[in-house]
């Protein structure tokens, strides 16, 4: 019998993007700079020395994107907010102009008959917090806390699910340990404080939800299943510790299992462990998970590459996208068993899954086709459907990204997008994910059965 793929009534198929990768116009309105703005105008930090500036211009072609994902015929769109649209000093006195763009984006989407989801953290902080220390200052728990109550105020009704922040692990990995992203440092003493007061202010913006809101708000994580390169007890150990550091460092605290133990062998002299007082904020019980996958790690013991002392092997005969990330979708599967097994089964939206490929020239009949990425998306939605099958709560599904964006610090050289987006015009065009999403969209998954060729022709 051919297998069938029906997904649970109201399921939530959405897409995602994040607020500076693809709004534009950062300072318009009263804006005050973020570290990213500081970050792209730092020579030499991004590829070909690309900003945000433009990106997408969707500050400006918002309605136009909304009538896009209507096209569509998505029912969620998950967005974040740009904090110092809201608070230009992070602090203090409300910038009505930013608050009114959210406003503005939020009624045309429901207009459109489509869910918002947003974000209150994807990276940017604002540039006036991080003179005072950004996530090294533990006034940030208030300092976050008081931004979500002002958007809450503001949206809770139209918005009725809220994440607080978007993938921790990397904010800390990439941006105080690496140095690859905003605001690039590389420094081991501060990471383990940056994740601290990162964990503090998401508990301080639940807890000031509970007091102010009324619907749903919930924490978005990376999550990279981890094996280990060979049978080696060394190699197992090391597989261990990257999952300690890149899944379970967040996410146990979130859910009230305290901080990893692996934690202070990773951070050595660096790590302190956290007050009573710390683990229960940390640990405001959440009314959802957003889950974000993309690939798996297949590790090695390497005594080089501190702090975990693991690397990366690379699987011969895989495919790897242009991030040069395995495509890998039995992990997603795992990944989400795995979530529902250790945390007790909470509800979870994947809140970003996708690939960067590259994508041929537009044919002369306005064709995209992008077939890596149909093939991706397709095999990824079939590993979400065997996870609900073996009864982890899966409730919605955003596909990274709607639209190719700014990728942080690697610019516009990888797209992302299921609608392709010629930074030059700013012309927009369906690539075939898009169109083949549309048709899981509107078949409720059952077209994941099929042959997806035979569903775009
Ligand atoms: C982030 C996105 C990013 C994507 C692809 C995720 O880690 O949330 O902002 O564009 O991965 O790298």
């Amino acid at each position: 019998m051919t297998k069938t793929y029906e997904f649970p009534d109201n399921f939530l198929w959405g897409s995602a993007t994040s607020a500076y990768q693809i709004e534009g116009s950062p300072l318009a309105h009263g804006a005050g700079a973020s570290i990213w703005q500081r970050f792209v105008h730092s020579p030499g930090l991004t590829i070909d020395g690309d900003t945000g500036d433009i990106a997408c211009d969707h500050y400006n072609r918002y309605r136009e994107d909304v009538a896009l994902m209507r096209s569509l015929g998505l029912k969620a769109y998950r967005f974040s907010v740009s904090w110092s649209r809201i608070f230009p000093e992070g602090v203090g006195a409300i910038n009505q102009a930013g608050l009114d763009f959210y406003d503005r984006l939020t009624d045309t989407l429901l207009e459109a008959g489509v869910e918002p989801l947003a974000t209150l953290y994807h990276w940017d902080l604002p540039a006036a917090l991080d003179d005072r220390g950004g996530w090294l200052n533990p006034d940030i728990a208030h300092w976050f806390a008081d931004y979500g109550e002002a958007m809450f105020r503001k949206l809770d009704g139209r918005v009725r699910k809220w994440t607080t922040l978007n993938e921790p692990w990397v904010i800390t990995d990439g941006g105080y340990l690496h140095g690859a992203l905003a605001p690039g440092h590389r420094n081991l003493f501060e990471t383990p404080i940056a994740s601290r007061n990162l964990m503090l202010a998401h508990g301080s913006a639940v807890k000031r939800y509970r007091e102010v809101g009324a619907h749903q708000i919930g924490l978005v994580v990376n999550i990279e299943p981890k094996y280990p390169a060979s049978d080696s007890e060394a190699d197992r150990a090391a597989a261990v510790r990257s999952a300690a550091y890149m899944n379970r460092q967040y996410l146990d605290p979130a859910f009230g299992l305290g901080c990893p133990g692996e934690m202070a062998e990773i951070f050595g002299p660096a790590w302190r462990d956290w007050t009573s007082e710390e683990l229960s904020l940390a640990a405001q019980p959440i009314d959802w998970l957003g889950v974000n996958y993309y690939t798996r790690g297949v590790m090695k013991d390497d005594p080089a590459a501190p702090p975990v002392r693991a690397s990366y092997v690379r699987q011969p005969g895989a495919t790897y996208s242009d991030t040069d990330w395995e495509v890998f979708e039995s992990g997603l599967t795992e990944t989400l068993l795995w979530v529902k097994e250790r945390y007790g089964n909470p509800p979870v939206y994947v809140t970003e899954n996708g690939s960067a490929f590259f994508d041929p020239p537009t044919a002369a009949n306005g064709r995209l086709r992008d077939p890596n990425r149909v093939d991706y998306l397709q095999r990824h939605l079939r590993a979400v459907h065997a996870a609900i099958e073996g009864g982890a709560d899966i409730r919605g599904y955003m596909v990274w990204s709607l639209l190719d964006n700014l990728e942080w610090s690697l610019g516009f050289s990888k797209r992302f997008g299921i609608v392709h987006v010629d930074f030059a015009t700013q012309a927009r065009t369906l690539k075939d994910s898009a169109r083949f999403y549309a048709k899981v969209v509107a078949s409720n998954g059952a077209v994941l059965a099929g042959d997806p060729w035979a569903v775009l022709e």
